[in-house]
């Protein structure tokens, strides 16, 4: 139980920033800020993925028993068992036709299972077929192409379908067209709806694919079989099986330079058979099984390895690859030994599909997965979290990733996830998930690290939660002191990023957690189907990340006022520790300099609740002008925030501002972020 006492200690002095702009520290890393995902919070499917349609390959309800690693051969495919007498999930049927889930009649292997549409109570006047309401809604924006595509065959059947973009009490049609040609061999249909323009936006919609009135004559009855039911939107810079273009607008304004993927926990999954398994997940997505993620949904996978490669394309980003390492979350695993090998050569060949050209195998599979350029790849992630391997085997494991990895790929930087001893590992992935004063209290932390220890630091996931389902000003007040302290520490501390980094807030509380659009509260950006926002710790980080710069200048400080925190510790073996007192700085900052623009960036945060004045003296420059930027992120309260309805209720202000110089004071307003650029020579 962590408490915060409301008022500060008194001050006596006036907080001083020192800013030695002759002592360099550290070059900025290139790859600095980045991103963090995984399918978690309905992240890519109702999320960054653009397909609309739920459930488009009738898999959601399947089920995937665990297999336990001494059963499981990883070159295999185990089809899930789908119960046929469970309705289609996020289907409904349309007039009199009557649905179900069929596995006798499939498209392939991998999607087992099909929607039977009997159709024989069709009429002229009450046309019959399904419904989708997609991820809590379709939206529909007006003037929009939109590509529906699906797989059918038919029985008894020869007439055609219409397929239309409908407002959910289907009183309006907002698009649609004719499907001709089922017949009795399953073929691909593909058509183009179109909206008109004069309507506003909405997301109470549904996608029908019925049977057509067409004049006089009806004859549409017999059964109809579909799959990969897909209807996408315009994508993100119009990439084929891409991304929802307002969220990738969103990253892209934050400027990442890399994404680590595909988890987090989704790397791992619950048991071996839900593992990240990549090879299940390249190809046309209706080749893709699909997998049941840890986060308790069904995954299509459709967003799957080439897709994070095309979002890394599409934003600029480096990849940081997590590869699976032998361990999953219930604690199944494999020690290092020649039953580790095959996920050895796994990753192997996925560094390969990443980096590899036309003349190797994944390379060409990559190639005709739509990515003809070879991707740039620095660091690979050896697992997720393995400290919670209490069998202590991730050392060995590690060493047999490493060994491997390095004589295939000796360039590669390679991340161990919890210390190892048996090889030193170029980086150690550090995560923190904590409370606004849990993180200005350990902000300070990196400045005293050991900077002799040759394995520099990546904190893969950070943040600080308060807030949900995204953080409020007080989480972004905590961000921002933690982010102060990776820009000063940047010399051992190589890349960063916050996590989670998505949330689909349609249905945040929902009791059946598989139900709920949120898994996990406080995550950077939310959305539903129709809007997204930025909560203040995006802003928060997008400030910083644009303020780089290229040099870290060495600080120093005094006279930082403090303010009291009462808490009790996290629990240990269920026993709570006595209260105690803390004092925690109110005021972070860092120093940066962008040297083709011949700037110095000062970063000061004030948590606190009042004003606070902050002397900053600047050595080691013949001058600073007077006149320079500010760009301030600030709120009344900590407890203001963004949303859906308000989205940019605190967003950053950039304005000119005066009296600045090698030595000034300034106010920085209560709860805010200020960066200041000043000019030096
Ligand atoms: O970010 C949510 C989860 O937190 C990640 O999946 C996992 O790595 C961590 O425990």
């Amino acid at each position: 139980m962590l408490v915060v006492a409301t008022t500060g200690l008194a001050q006596t002095n006036v907080p001083v920033v020192q800013i030695h702009a002759d002592k360099i520290t550290a070059q900025m890393p290139p790859t600095f800020y980045g991103l963090m995902t995984e399918e978690i919070n309905y992240s890519y499917e109702g999320g960054l993925y653009g397909e609309l349609v739920r459930n488009r390959s009738f898999k959601a309800d399947a089920i995937e028993s665990p297999i336990k690693p001494t059963n499981y051969d990883p070159a295999k495919y185990y089809p899930v068992e789908i119960a046929v007498t469970n309705a289609p999930k996020f289907w409904s049927a349309v007039g009199r036709a009557k649905i179900s889930l069929d596995t006798n009649v499939v498209l392939n292997a991998a999607l087992n299972v099909s929607l039977k549409v009997e159709l024989a109570g069709a009429s002229k006047e009450s046309p019959a077929g399904v419904a989708n309401g997609g991820y809590w809604g379709i939206p529909v924006q007006p003037g929009t192409k939109y590509n529906l595509s699906f797989f059918a065959r038919g029985e008894n059947f020869n007439g055609d379908l219409t397929v239309s973009l409908q407002s959910a009490d289907a009183k309006r049609v907002y698009a649609q067209a004719v499907v001709s040609g089922i017949r009795g061999d399953w073929k691909k249909f593909a058509t183009t709806l179109t909206t008109g323009s004069d309507f506003t936006p909405s997301k109470e919609n549904r996608l029908v694919i019925s049977t057509t009135r067409d004049g006089t004559f009806f004859h549409h009855r017999g059964t109809i079989w579909l799959q990969e039911v897909s209807l996408m939107p315009p994508t993100f810079k119009n990439r084929p099986n891409g991304d929802r273009v307002d969220l990738s607008q969103l990253l892209d304004d934050l400027h990442p330079k890399f994404l680590r993927f595909p988890g987090g926990n989704y790397v791992e999954g619950d048991y071996f058979n839900e593992r990240f398994n990549w090879k299940q997940m390249i190809g046309p997505p209706e080749q893709r099984p699909g997998h049941r993620s840890c986060w308790g949904y069904w995954s299509t996978d459709g967003f799957g390895l080439p897709d994070y490669l095309g979002w890394c394309q599409d934003l600029g980003m480096e990849p940081v690859l997590a590869v699976f390492a032998g361990y999953t979350l219930k604690h199944d695993c494999i020690a290092a030994g020649p039953e580790l090998e095959p996920y050895v050569q796994e990753a192997i060949a996925e560094i390969e599909y990443v980096t590899g050209d036309a003349s190797t195998q994944w390379g060409a599979q990559r190639i005709k997965d739509g990515y003809p350029n070879p991707f740039k790849l620095r660091y690979v992630e050896i697992g997720n979290e393995d400290f919670f391997d209490r069998t202590g085997s991730y050392d060995g494991r590690f060493a047999q990733f490493y060994d491997a990895i390095k004589a295939k790929y000796p360039q590669l930087r390679l991340i161990a996830t919890t210390p190892v001893k048996s090889r030193t590992a170029d980086l150690l992935d550090e995560h923190y998930y904590r409370s606004e004063p849990e993180m200005e209290a350990q902000a300070f932390m990196y400045d005293a690290r050991d900077r002799s220890n040759p394995t520099k630091i990546f904190v893969g996931e950070w943040a600080t939660r308060v807030g949900s389902p995204t953080p409020d000003m007080a989480g972004a007040l905590g961000d921002a002191a933690w982010m102060c302290c990776l820009e000063r520490n940047a010399d051992i501390v190589m890349i960063h990023c916050y996590a989670p980094l998505f949330v689909n807030v349609s249905d945040v509380s929902n009791a059946a957690r598989d139900a709920r659009s949120m898994q996990w509260p406080s995550d950077l950006v939310g959305y539903d189907a129709l809007g997204s926002y930025g909560s203040p710790s995006y802003y928060a980080q997008k400030i910083f990340s644009e303020h780089t710069g290229d040099e870290v200048l060495a600080t120093d400080a005094q006279n930082l006022p403090v303010y009291s925190w009462i808490h009790s510790g996290r629990p240990r073996n269920g026993v709570t520790p006595p209260a105690r007192t803390n004092e925690v700085k109110s005021v972070f900052y860092s120093a940066t300099r962008d040297t083709a623009r011949g700037k110095i960036i000062v970063k000061i945060v004030n948590r606190s609740d009042a004003p606070q004045s902050v002397q900053i003296q600047i050595g080691g420059v013949n001058s600073i002008a007077g006149e320079g930027l500010a760009t301030v992120l600030k709120a009344d309260n900590r407890d203001a925030t963004n949303s859906l309805n308000d989205p940019k209720h605190i967003i950053p202000v950039t304005e000119e501002v005066s009296g600045l110089g090698a030595n000034f004071t300034r106010d920085f307003a209560p709860c805010s972020i200020t960066i200041l650029e000043l000019s030096a020579k």
